[in-house]
């Protein structure tokens, strides 16, 4: 498929194959990114979006293809280089891969008394300055385990904003949330890209894909089997896409491969699909 190159883009893979354990989990994917601009990669769980993510970070090698990121080639650098490279990214992950053990304000300036380059005040400044952008400055001395989902996610976007990065990838960051929390995470996205910032999020979530992104990826199967707009994604006549947006009975377990129900288990399954509403845009 040729998807194009987004003009300036900065972040770009190129026919990305990637398989693990002898299985393939991702075959020849393209996508660029321009600066400033949002993707979402949209695909049903298990389909290899949060391996994209890692591959982009250098955390996973291909088997074949080329990754670039400010236009330069991932594949022949040192673990140095790339961790000079990793500073100007960072990803929000699914959990929030918050520690445990810390206060929210260690967590946010983790990275930051790390790296060791600025004075303790100073980075006492910028985790007050990050956690009030996601409206919890007052939570800088509890923990982790004393927050909501919700708040977690804030919190992680926080420690993901504090060394300023110019990419932010983000994991599902709308999934388990209640309906406010998904609104404040949106919000949060939408404040960053004004901000000039490049982001990528993954995601099932087609409601917020479309309320924080211009450009769309579809995985499928292993492939991209869509690149484009919202409004070309949303008339795309591709079965893949088209179960996706409103997946029907016979999309029951057909990503789980599993063939011999329990009849009664199959039965409940229908009954249940069928009282949920179809999605409406
Ligand atoms: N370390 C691993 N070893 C074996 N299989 C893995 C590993 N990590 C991921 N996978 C498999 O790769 C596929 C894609 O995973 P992932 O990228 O996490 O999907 P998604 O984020 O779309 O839910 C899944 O089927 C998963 O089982
Ligand atoms: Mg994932």
């Amino acid at each position: 498929m040729d998807v194009g190159t987004e003009l300036n883009s900065c972040i770009r893979m190129e026919r990305v194959t990637y398989s693990v354990g002898g299985r393939r989990i991702i075959t020849d994917f393209d996508m660029s990114l321009g600066k400033g601009v949002n993707r979402t990669i949209l695909g049903v769980s298990g389909v290899g979006k949060t391996t994209i993510l890692k591959l982009l970070l250098g955390l996973l090698k291909p088997d074949s293809g080329e990754i670039y990121l400010n236009s330069q080639s991932i594949a022949g650098l040192r673990e140095s280089q790339l961790s000079r490279l990793r500073r100007n990214i960072a990803i929000v992950f699914q959990n929030g891969a918050l520690f445990d053990s810390m206060t929210v304000g260690e967590n946010v300036g983790y990275r930051l008394l790390e790296e060791g380059e600025l004075p303790e005040k100073e980075i006492e400044r910028i985790v007050l300055e990050k956690l009030s952008f996601v409206g919890l400055e007052k939570t800088i001395n509890l923990y982790p385990a004393e927050l909501s989902g919700g708040m977690k996610k804030r919190v992680a976007i926080a420690r993901a904003i504090a060394a300023d990065p110019e990419y932010i990838f983000f994991d599902e960051p709308t999934t388990g949330l209640d309906p406010i929390g998904i609104y404040n995470i949106r919000s949060l996205m939408q404040t960053l890209q004004r901000q000039g910032k490049t982001t990528l999020m993954v995601t099932h979530d087609l409601h917020t894909a479309f309320a924080v992104s211009q450009r769309f990826s579809f995985l499928h199967d292993t492939q991209l089997i869509f690149d484009g707009s919202e409004e070309e994604l949303r008339t795309a006549d591709h079965p893949g896409i088209r179960e996706f947006f409103s997946p029907t009975e016979q999309s029951l377990f057909v990503n789980d491969r599993i063939t011999n129900l329990d009849p009664l288990l199959h039965e409940r399954a229908v009954t249940h699909l069928a009282r949920q509403r179809p999605i409406k845009h």
